[in-house]
């Protein structure tokens, strides 16, 4: 209900963006890391209030972490943090957890590291057309 870190950090050491196959809602996420350490993370979306929760979320957890420890945080680890996420809202919280993962490997790929173990691929420009064929 009150979501935390929304906004912008103008000096991210990362940013990512990702978009939902499932429901074509989009999240950009943004980190600061300082000595392989997260000390800011801030997120902007275009989504439901489950992924503005699962995203406020990310933020807090983030918060503090390593690079290395952030990587290993799952979107059902966020759910659960929030006292557990209906099925059907799911997929909402993947979008924070990809969001993340997009932010950390463009840092990455800024610090020269190769971010393509755990980088998400790009959904963002897959169009799932269904062609009525009537
Ligand atoms: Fe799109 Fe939740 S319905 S992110």
């Amino acid at each position: 209900m009150n979501p935390r870190n929304t906004g912008e950090i103008p000096d991210a050491s990362g940013i990512g963006n990702v978009g939902n196959p499932v429901c074509g809602d989009i999240m950009r996420m943004y980190i600061k890391v300082e000595n392989n350490i997260i000390v800011d993370a801030k997120f902007k979306t275009f989504g439901c209030g489950a992924a503005i929760a699962t995203s406020s979320m990310v933020t807090e957890l983030v918060r503090g972490k390593s690079v290395e420890e952030a990587l290993s945080i799952s979107n059902k680890a966020v759910a659960e943090a929030l006292g557990g996420l209906p099925p059907i809202k799911m997929h909402c919280s993947v979008l924070a957890e990809q969001a993340l993962r997009s932010a950390l490997a463009d840092y990455y790929r800024k610090i020269g590291k190769d971010p393509s173990t755990f980088e998400p691929k790009d959904d963002t420009h897959q169009h799932h057309e269904h062609r009525d064929e009537t």
